[in-house]
């Protein structure tokens, strides 16, 4: 490690986005730390020295405690909260079960902010809090429908990081909520517009360039300003 590494801590990174910008930034020459929720033979591919993989599911306040602890030395310039489910995405919000779109709720908007709270204290002066939203998340742009739940808990995740921004603004806490374009995952399917590589590489340029700017803004991976 040298002294002007840059350290960043991507959780949910066992496949797709996650994974694609642990790449991105190791090849950049960051530190990273990645999380999983369970082994993932991606990550445990990747031969590279400034990796660290933990473990942990954000939904598990215990779980995220206990990595909290584990990562009490490092300092992050980035902590970036990638994980993210579209569980019933394509049915129409009353037939979801309860449960299942509670569950969604969950861990697109309450666990990202509760783990945002919890480390907040590992954030490096001059670094940003990343949380990965969706297009869908703009209240103002949806002209379309579709994918109710799922975009109700990416607007709710906006409002939660905008309200956490206000919250800390005596801190001059930086967050950043980024879409990161309709990307061929496991989530995006075949038929999305970009691959991992164009979206991550743009993610990660937008990153670097708005890194510790105040404010909570709201970006695609061009870094475009998207209107809430
Ligand atoms: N793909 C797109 O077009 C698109 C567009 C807009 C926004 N997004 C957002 O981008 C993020 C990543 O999406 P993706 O396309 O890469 O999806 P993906 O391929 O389905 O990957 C989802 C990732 O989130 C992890 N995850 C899910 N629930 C978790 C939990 N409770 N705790 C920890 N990790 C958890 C998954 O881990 P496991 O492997 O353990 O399941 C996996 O690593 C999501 O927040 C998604 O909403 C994606």
């Amino acid at each position: 490690m040298t002294q002007s590494q840059r350290n960043a801590l991507i959780v949910g990174a066992s496949r797709g986005l996650g994974l694609g910008l642990v790449e991105t930034f190791l090849e950049r020459g960051w530190r990273v730390t990645a999380t999983q929720r369970s082994p993932s033979p991606d990550l445990a591919g990747l031969d590279a020295q400034s990796l660290r993989v933990e473990t942990a599911d954000i939904d598990d306040d215990a779980g995220v405690a206990a990595l909290h602890d584990r990562l009490a030395d490092q300092r992050f310039d980035l902590i970036f909260v990638v994980a993210g489910v579209a569980t019933q995405a394509h049915d129409p919000l009353h037939a979801v079960p309860r449960e299942v779109a509670a569950q969604v709720y969950l861990t697109n908007a309450i666990s990202p902010i509760r783990f945002a709270e919890a480390f907040l204290d590992r954030l490096a002066p001059g670094g940003s809090l990343a949380l990965m939203s969706s297009i869908l998340g703009s209240v103002s742009l949806n002209a379309s429908g579709g994918w109710e739940n799922y975009r109700a808990s990416k607007a709710a995740l906006n409002t939660l990081a905008r309200s956490f921004e206000i919250r800390h603004r005596a801190d001059n806490v930086s967050v950043l909520i980024l879409h990161p374009g309709w990307v061929r995952t496991d989530m995006g399917g075949a038929e999305a517009d970009i691959d991992v590589a164009t979206s991550v590489t743009g993610l990660a340029d937008v990153i670097t360039a708005q890194l510790g700017r105040p404010g909570a803004h709201y970006l695609d991976y061009r870094g475009e300003t998207l209107p809430w």
